[in-house]
């Protein structure tokens, strides 16, 4: 079958033949129809993840969407090594399948449950988001950080702020949720996140400069604090 094909870590994958998949005990035969390139993959392949495969050739694609043999149309994830999403046939787990209602097309469904479970997770079983809190999005213009906004805001945040260098995609997300917005590329950052304090939640998609900014306006005198474990 023909398959995205990981040779050398570090290096990009090529259209080749591999061996086809045959499932074992609680397995199920997946025919491709979608899977998601997200950063996640491009981790794996460049050996950054702490997940990078350490035996080659592997199949790229940790998960997608796909007819079963008996037609059903699912979300899958996890295929098991050596295979992957990236090829015309895949072998995973039958828990890890997924059915998706016919509204959503392949192609969405795919490239939606990793940033949109991510996302969904982060705020409400990590962060336990409660209706009427704030929260402040870093890297709010990706693909992860766009869905946390909207997410927040569907789960009743009270205030969504959303952070981010590409000012043309910060400003559409005021359409998605956001109540108000900070550019990351501007020199006086701690005094914009000052501005808004009173974050009950924060969720950083980005590191680095960003956070830096961040911690040095919470422990800056004129930082608001406006709660119980508010930042
Ligand atoms: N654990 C999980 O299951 C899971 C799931 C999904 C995502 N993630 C992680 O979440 C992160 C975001 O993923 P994604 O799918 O949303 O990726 P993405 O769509 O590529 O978005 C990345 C965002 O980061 C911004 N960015 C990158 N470097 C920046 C910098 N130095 N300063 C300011 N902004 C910067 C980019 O801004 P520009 O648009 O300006 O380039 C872009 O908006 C990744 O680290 C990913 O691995 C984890």
């Amino acid at each position: 079958m023909d398959a995205a094909v990981l040779r050398t870590i570090g290096k990009p994958p090529r259209l080749e033949q591999f061996p086809e998949p045959i499932p074992g005990e609680g397995e199920v035969l997946v025919h491709v129809r979608a899977a998601a390139l997200k950063p996640v993959e491009k981790q794996l392949a460049s050996g950054t993840h702490y997940a990078s495969p350490t035996e080659l050739p592997v199949v790229c694609g940790v998960d997608g969407v796909g007819y079963l043999d008996d037609g059903t149309r699912v979300f899958f994830g996890g295929p098991r090594f050596p295979f992957g999403a990236m090829a015309e046939r895949t072998v995973v787990a039958r828990s890890r399948c997924f059915e998706i209602p016919e509204a959503l097309d392949d192609a969405t469904a795919a490239a939606l449950a990793n940033p949109g479970v991510s996302a969904w997770l982060t705020l409400t079983w990590r962060a336990k988001l409660a209706p009427g809190e704030t929260v402040l999005v870093l890297g709010a213009t990706g693909v992860t950080g766009k869905l946390a906004v909207e997410i927040a805001k569907l789960l009743g945040a009270g205030r969504v702020v959303a952070a981010g260098r590409n000012e043309q995609v910060l400003n559409t997300l005021r359409e998605h949720g956001a109540d108000a917005t900070i550019r990351l590329d501007i020199p006086d950052l701690a005094e914009a996140y000052a501005r808004e304090a009173g974050f009950n939640v924060v969720i950083d998609y980005l590191w680095g400069r960003p956070t830096e900014a961040l911690l040095a306006a919470m422990t800056s005198p004129e930082f608001a604090v406006a709660g119980r474990e508010t930042l």
